[in-house]
């Protein structure tokens, strides 16, 4: 057995001011394996900083929603947020568990191609669908939610061109006790706007409306929000069967629900604060209760959730480059993963542990990133044991959005990698090299 390295006593004034109401905190406690595999052979084999899914939880995770939904309604589809994260391994997996695809732009309706889905498994929202792209998607029957009624009008003259009735859902956005409205996206729904909306969509005739959609916000802990936007979606519908004879066939409640992270303004922790599926699953069923349809031909209740369902799959593994001590008596830890690699740092207190075992006392400790920039803080003020140039980190739900808003900034990002169910681990994105820099870089001919 090796001697841990030699680290020089110090003495540091004592912080109080960790405690919460469950007594001093909860323990620090490593994690040396992801899903049976030792982190150590990860760095060994795929280098550090590394981001590892899990391929168990995910398909967990897509149980437990889709479970506690179908038990609740006779008919219920996940469509994969793309935006959320769209490396095709993870796209794929969720395809194979069942899920369509909601895409945002035209470059994730080309993903989602790619990943193995037909144009009529893909739900397209967004504010911007440039026409090109809206062709193809209407000549294959993708699901248009629109924004707005100038994207109406666009869809009409595209549909009447090529001679394909666009089947379209009309997103609307509504006032939620509690929440701040998203009411940038969709027509409003107590204004009018909405009713006016389809009423407009429907005396043009050209195009088919199918469903109707809201998006109410994201990292929602109030399943109660919800049952508001459930049961204002199932009176619209009513009201849509009722003035113009339209069943539709899709009533889509958006993503939102929160993941096990936990926010900075945030007091418990996210395992303690997030709701679990089924409260949400209880206040979106009574409140789509109130449809009046037919049983055989209620509309299929549509969900686009994206980071509960991959964020607790998601891990950065990183490596302490250094130890520093900062005036105030805090300890600093530099390491080489910093926040253009883990935005979410911004705004969730991560819960990042040791990968190896440890002793000795804990100590406030913050976690700076490798980047030449005073905002690279992966780690705000929290008790932590000393750590030594070498040590690994890993940092635990950072599966949603990371590596899709991820910035090449100042270094290149990292590789991911996949432990499968059955303990075998895949790359699932290699490492980008100075070499990829060369595909898309020119230098104009007087320069070289
Ligand atoms: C229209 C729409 N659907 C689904 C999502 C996924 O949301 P979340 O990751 O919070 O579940 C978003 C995210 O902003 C969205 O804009």
């Amino acid at each position: 057995m090796s001697l841990p390295a030699y680290e020089r006593p110090t003495i540091v004034r004592h912080q109080i001011g960790m405690m919460n109401k469950f007594g001093r905190l909860q323990g620090v406690r490593p994690q040396t394996h992801i899903d049976g595999v030792a982190v150590a052979d990860l760095v060994a084999e795929h280098g550090s900083p590394l981001f590892v899914f899990s391929e168990r939880t995910l398909q967990n995770r897509y149980r437990e929603l889709y479970e506690a939904f179908a038990r609740r309604y006779p008919r219920v589809r996940i469509a994969w947020s793309y935006k959320t994260n769209y490396l095709e391994a993870i796209c794929r997996l969720f395809h194979k568990q069942g899920a369509w695809a909601e895409v945002v732009s035209p470059f994730e309706w080309d993903k989602a191609i790619k990943a193995g889905m037909t144009p009529d498994q893909i739900h397209w929202n967004g504010p911007y669908k440039p026409d090109d792209a809206l062709e193809r998607a209407i000549a294959g029957g993708t699901l248009l939610h629109l924004d707005g009624l100038d994207e109406l009008a666009r869809v009409e003259r595209i549909s009447q061109r090529i001679g394909t009735r666009a089947r379209v859902a009309v997103r609307v956005n509504m006032a939620i006790e509690g929440q701040s409205p998203w009411s940038r996206f969709g027509l409003n729904l107590e204004s009018g706007q909405a009713k006016d909306g389809i009423r407009r969509l429907v005396a043009g005739g050209r195009v088919d409306l199918v469903g109707i959609h809201a998006h109410i916000g994201t990292f929602i802990q109030e399943p109660e929000a919800y049952g508001q936007s459930a049961t204002k979606l199932a009176a619209l519908a009513n009201e849509i069967k009722a003035d113009h004879g339209i069943l539709l066939s899709f009533i889509d409640l958006g993503g939102g629900f929160a993941s096990r992270n936990t926010l900075k303004s945030q007091y418990l922790a996210g395992e303690q604060a997030s709701p679990p599926f089924s409260r949400y699953a209880d206040a979106i069923c009574d409140g789509l209760a109130d449809l009046d349809y037919p049983a055989r031909e209620l509309p299929t209740l549509v969900l686009e959730t994206g980071r509960a369902l991959v964020d607790d799959a998601g891990y950065l593994i990183s490596t302490v480059e250094a130890n520093k001590r900062l005036p105030d008596g805090r300890r600093a830890l530099v390491i080489d993963a910093g926040v253009n690699l883990l935005f979410t740092s911004y705004w969730y207190k991560h819960d990042v542990v040791p990968a190896q075992e440890f002793g000795g006392l804990l100590e406030p400790t913050i976690m700076y990133g490798p980047l030449c920039m005073n905002i690279d803080v992966m780690r705000d003020t929290m008790q932590f044991p000393a750590m030594s140039a070498g040590d690994r980190l890993v940092f635990r739900n950072v599966g949603a959005y990371n590596v899709t808003q991820w910035q090449q900034f100042i270094t290149l990002r990292p590789a991911v990698v996949m432990v499968g169910a059955d303990g075998r681990v895949a790359r699932i994105r290699r490492a980008e090299v100075l070499d990829d820099f060369a595909r898309i870089e020119e230098v104009p001919e007087w320069l070289r």
